[in-house]
């Protein structure tokens, strides 16, 4: 890779706030940028250094994809908004759905993903707007795993060989891609994001459709957005790197009221790590894990299996797909 990671311990977040401010001032001149705002800890803090560049030559947007966890398109543009950052949200749900349609295959999925989200979504925005650039907040680590060829990051476009502005109208900048996640959380908190926001659990930008395995169908990610909300409600108090739920194509044998119930499997994962590059199983006791049994079998209707995962990253990955 030609960039340079700049690491945790040589980090001056004020100056690093500073130039990346001017940079982007400097790139965008008197034009528009456009950028997409989740909520997780990158794309917030790319928020706030464009905000601080541009002002209101910032348009930022919640892309709501029908990918997201519970609740959180108004919950982000209200924490925003109370930063004096308008947020607006842009429903996507179909194109995204209609991309994923059919598609099983996990690379595949995620370039559809990114396809809807370039091709579709941001160009038809910056068509819109009269925008010319995109900010985004791919970091160090999205890069290094797709140059890898271990798994295509949603975000990933030069390093694939992409050309946005030829094929797609517009410029991107990327200000935090020599940081990994624990050095973009310091920054995050330099720019005066909450601490709900900074110190979040990281968040995949092709949302639950990379916990999803099989097809991707509305139907679908509702099951694994409710057992994400229950394994979130248990496992925060963890302080662990990351947790999540996915949701297996395959059935299995259940019984449900005396009766037989071929049913769905969620597996749970909770992960201790530092940057992700690398993780290990927490050691959850084991009435945390009979809670989550319980509560996802109770709650969520056709599901008759739970797992935990005690594989180590790698050779397992953090996500599943
Ligand atoms: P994996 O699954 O590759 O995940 O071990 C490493 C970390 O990156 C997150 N992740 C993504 N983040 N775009 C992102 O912005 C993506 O396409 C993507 N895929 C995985 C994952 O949640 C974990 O923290």
């Amino acid at each position: 890779m030609e960039m340079k990671e700049i690491k945790l311990e040589d980090l001056d977040t004020k100056n690093f706030v500073k130039e990346k401010v001017s940079e982007i001032s400097a790139a965008v001149g008197d034009a528009l940028a456009i950028n997409a705002l989740s909520g997780g800890v990158d794309s917030s803090a790319v928020t706030m250094l464009g905000h601080k560049a541009l002002g209101n030559r910032l348009r930022t947007y919640f892309i709501e994809n029908g990918l997201m966890r519970e609740g959180e398109p108004k919950r982000i543009v209200r924490l925003f908004g109370e930063l004096g950052v308008p947020v607006e949200v842009v429903d996507a749900q179909k194109e995204f759905f209609g991309a994923l349609k059919g598609i099983t295959d996990p690379e595949e999925k995620r370039e559809a993903i990114t396809r809807v989200f370039y091709k579709d979504v941001f160009s038809q925005l910056v068509r819109k707007s009269g925008a010319k650039y995109l900010l985004q907040g791919t970091n160090y680590t999205d890069v290094e795993e797709t140059v890898a060829g271990i798994k295509r990051q949603h975000n990933i476009l030069k390093q694939l060989g992409i050309d946005t502005e030829e094929q797609y109208g517009y410029k991107v900048i990327e200000p935090l891609i020599q940081l990994r996640k624990s050095a973009i959380r310091e920054v995050a908190k330099a720019l005066g994001l909450p601490e709900e926001i900074y110190q979040r659990p990281p968040f995949p930008g092709p949302a639950l459709a990379a916990r999803v395995i099989g097809e991707v169908t509305p139907d679908r990610v509702e099951i694994v957005r409710r057992a994400t909300r229950i394994v979130e409600q248990e496992l925060s108090r963890t302080g662990a790197f990351q947790y999540l739920a996915i949701l297996h194509e395959d059935r299995v044998t259940g019984i449900r009221d005396g009766k037989r119930d071929y049913g769905l499997q969620i597996e749970v994962r909770c992960w201790e790590s530092k940057d992700a590059k690398v993780g290990w199983p927490t050691r959850l006791a084991y009435d945390v894990l009979e809670k989550l049994s319980d509560r996802i079998t109770g709650e969520i209707e056709g599901v008759v299996s739970v797992t935990y995962s005690i594989t180590k990253k790698p050779p397992s990955t953090i996500e599943a797909i």
